[in-house]
């Protein structure tokens, strides 16, 4: 198909196919992915829980085709950098951006499926550490891409669970399946609510009236992330091992309820209590969230976005003290719905449920506020709900 070039995302695809051919003298193919945002439903994901995701108009994009080199050659247009490798070993000393390609390649080395060598250009808009999963979005775009360009006929929930097994053994993260799973299966105007359990979706329409979601960025990232995230995982295993000493059936903090959370309290430790207390009222508010998206209860649904974050922060302790300043902030103002922290935790955005015509005050005061206490910008962003990983037709140029 040959589609004329008229707008800024085509402009991106033009600079990539560009580059293309000037470093690897090819005509490449090209895809794109996005990042995500979560409604609710944080940190439930390895919990066996239900999460509230979907897809955003912000992107990676890839250049992409296969050589006869007997090595992979990748570049970066966001940071101008360029990184070849021969093998997919691990413990490679390759730029952080390049062990997320390789962990995608090497999972379809494993199951006899990297037939041919790659060359790659990408590049995109998805603020990198901003908790909206640019590192999903690499790891799927190249999954796709892979998949198609080497007509594997990989189902798209397999390609989600490589991309997942990319992150843990390349990133070293052991992230859940959320990321990846929006990235792949995102659908325009919808949210889902994905049940990490089975691993089945539902799509609900996100209908928000005289409301919108914006995002801010705190701009901050701290280098705990990845190891308290991995912390976490192990805290909430403490919970699971506890109440299946009380239960042989409960095999994840999904089959516990609230009433047995109350019966012990501080068990089997301070922490572990607290993590598990969080993780089982997070689940029940998603369930919640989803009915009050099918009512248009969009109070109730800020209410509990609220509940959410102080769960987060004060109970299963991601957040910082940037992002609880933000969700701070909020809270006095009547035309804010509902603010929290979203994804992993310890920096990146908050997500806020805020009526229309108080955006542009609400960004001022923000602004303002979080300039003065610090020293540093928020950024903003109005995102819209798109697709998931795909093919894009070359612009004709
Ligand atoms: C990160 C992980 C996800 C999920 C979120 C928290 O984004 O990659 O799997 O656990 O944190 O909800």
């Amino acid at each position: 198909m040959r589609v004329l070039i008229s707008n800024e995302k085509n402009k991106m695809i033009k600079k990539l196919i560009d580059k293309f051919k000037e470093l690897y003298q090819s005509d490449p193919r090209v895809f794109k992915a996005p990042g995500r945002i979560n409604i609710i439903g944080e940190h439930t994901d390895y919990n066996d829980g239900f999460v509230l995701p979907a897809a955003i108009d912000k992107h990676i994009t890839f250049a992409i085709n296969s050589n006869t080199l007997k090595k992979h050659r990748f570049y970066s247009i966001d940071f101008e950098q360029s990184e070849e490798v021969h093998t997919l070993e691990t413990g490679q000393k390759v730029k952080l951006w390049a062990q997320y390609l390789m962990g995608v390649l090497a999972q379809f080395e494993k199951i006899g499926k990297l037939n041919t060598h790659f060359d790659l250009v990408f590049g995109g808009n998805i603020p990198v550490g901003a908790g909206l999963s640019s590192s999903a979005a690499l790891e799927c775009g190249l999954a796709k891409a892979i998949n198609i360009i080497s007509d594997l006929k990989l189902p798209d929930l397999e390609l989600v669970k490589m991309a997942q097994k990319a992150e843990h053994e390349y990133a070293g993260v052991q992230c859940g399946i959320m990321d990846q799973y929006a990235s792949v299966f995102g659908n325009e105007n919808q949210v889902f609510k994905l049940d990490c359990r089975d691993i089945s979706h539902q799509y609900f329409p996100l209908e928000l009236d005289d409301y919108e979601l914006i995002l801010v960025n705190t701009k901050v990232k701290h280098s705990l992330a990845s190891s308290e995230y991995n912390l976490r995982r192990q805290e909430c295993q403490r919970g699971v091992q506890f109440y299946n000493s009380l239960n042989p059936q409960i095999n994840a903090l999904r089959d516990v309820n609230l009433e047995m959370v109350a019966a012990y309290p501080e068990q089997p430790d301070p922490i572990a209590y607290k993590r598990s207390k969080y993780m089982v009222e997070e689940i029940e508010r998603v369930e919640k969230a989803t009915q009050a998206l099918l009512n248009k209860d969009l109070v109730e649904l800020g209410s509990l976005l609220y509940q959410c974050h102080e769960g987060l922060s004060k109970l299963y302790e991601v957040s910082c003290p940037e992002l609880d300043y933000l969700v701070e902030l909020s809270l006095p103002m009547k035309q804010v719905l509902g603010s929290r922290m979203m994804g992993g935790g310890f920096g990146g955005c908050t997500l806020n449920l805020i009526h229309k015509d108080f955006i542009s005050e609400f960004k001022s005061i923000i602004a303002q506020a979080y300039e003065k206490r610090f020293y540093k910008s928020p950024e903003f962003y109005e995102v819209e709900i798109s697709n998931g990983a795909s093919e894009i037709p070359i612009p004709e140029y």
